[in-house]
């Protein structure tokens, strides 16, 4: 199961890193998105995190170039025939992907994978969509994609082995390390990270501590990157609702139960950084 051109479907924060880690590690990436206004924020920031790489002398200006020239930007998915496997990271919705895995199973070769960066949903439910559910796997990439190490593998049910391990070359090759997760909701890092995001957001709701004081508490009293009201901003407050209400609605348990701090919030649109506010004000 030889890869060499890959699709990455949706070139949102998620899409633009998986391509730029794809593009950098060599291989030929087509960038697909509905809209060209979309492929083109998507390209900047990767020319910009390159430009960035090129200054701090990690590669140099032709190499930079060369990883630029792999990529195709894409508006439909017609050239998925000529693929290996596609990478979909388009919008945290069901309907949205099961759309997208259709076409994609009509157009790509037999032969292809078919990888979700879905961060909690069912991986056996969208393979069900498709004739091919034994070539479709979970492959969830940690947000910033060219810093964060980790990429979550998730089999589906009938996710073939010789894909799990296609899949696993791929992800060290893209000097990422992989770890191996069955289907459940949220997977691993969600099912642990999320209900500690939502414990801090009922923490700040319930008026214990402020939202500087409970992101203190999380940075300098376990070491954490970020205080986990920061993150959620970093995150989106959208995609935080979303994989909260997963986790709820696939374990019916009350303990995954959003706070309505985090609805509210959501409903006024204040998704977090990428919407100028959240927890936080940003210019
Ligand atoms: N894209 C690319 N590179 C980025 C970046 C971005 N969005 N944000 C930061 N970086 C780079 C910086 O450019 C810098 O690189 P250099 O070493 O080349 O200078 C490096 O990361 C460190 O950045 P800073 O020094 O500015 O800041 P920092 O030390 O605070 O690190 C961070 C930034 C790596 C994001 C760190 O704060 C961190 O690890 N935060 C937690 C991240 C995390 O938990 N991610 C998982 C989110 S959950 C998820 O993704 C799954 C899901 O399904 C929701």
């Amino acid at each position: 199961m030889e890869i060499n051109k890959i699709m990455v479907i949706g070139a949102g924060q998620m899409g633009a890193g998986i391509a730029e880690v794809c593009a950098t590690a060599g291989y030929e990436v087509l960038l697909c998105d509905t809209s060209e206004q979309s492929l083109q924020a998507g390209i900047a920031r990767i020319t910009k995190n390159l430009e960035k790489n090129v200054l701090k002398e990690r590669i140099t200006i032709e190499e930079k170039d060369a990883i630029l020239a792999r990529f195709s930007l894409e508006t439909t998915m017609e050239r998925a025939k000529e693929i290996d496997l596609a990478i979909e990271a388009a919008t945290e919705n069901m309907a949205i992907k099961q759309l997208i895995f259709k076409d994609l199973d009509a157009l790509a070769p037999e032969h292809a994978i078919l990888a979700t960066n879905t961060s909690s949903l069912p991986i056996t439910e969208l393979a069900a969509v498709t004739k091919r559910p034994e070539q479709v796997i979970g492959m969830h990439f940690m947000n910033p994609v060219p810093v964060m190490k980790l990429v979550e593998i998730i089999r589906g049910l009938a996710t073939k082995d010789e894909v799990y391990e296609a899949i696993e070359t791929l992800t060290h090759a893209l000097k990422k390390t992989p770890v191996e997760v069955n289907d459940y909701p949220g997977f691993v890092a969600n099912r642990i990270l999320m209900p500690m995001i939502n414990e801090a957001i009922y923490t700040l709701y319930e008026g214990v501590a402020s939202v500087e004081a409970i992101d203190d508490v999380m940075k300098m009293g376990m070491n954490h990157p970020m205080g986990p009201l920061t993150l959620a901003d970093f995150i989106g407050l959208d995609t935080c609702l979303y994989i909260m209400e997963t986790l709820y609605e696939g374990f019916g348990d009350s303990k995954y139960r959003p706070c309505p701090l985090l609805r509210k919030y959501v409903a006024a649109g204040w998704y977090g950084k990428k919407s100028g506010r959240g927890f936080y004000v940003y210019e």
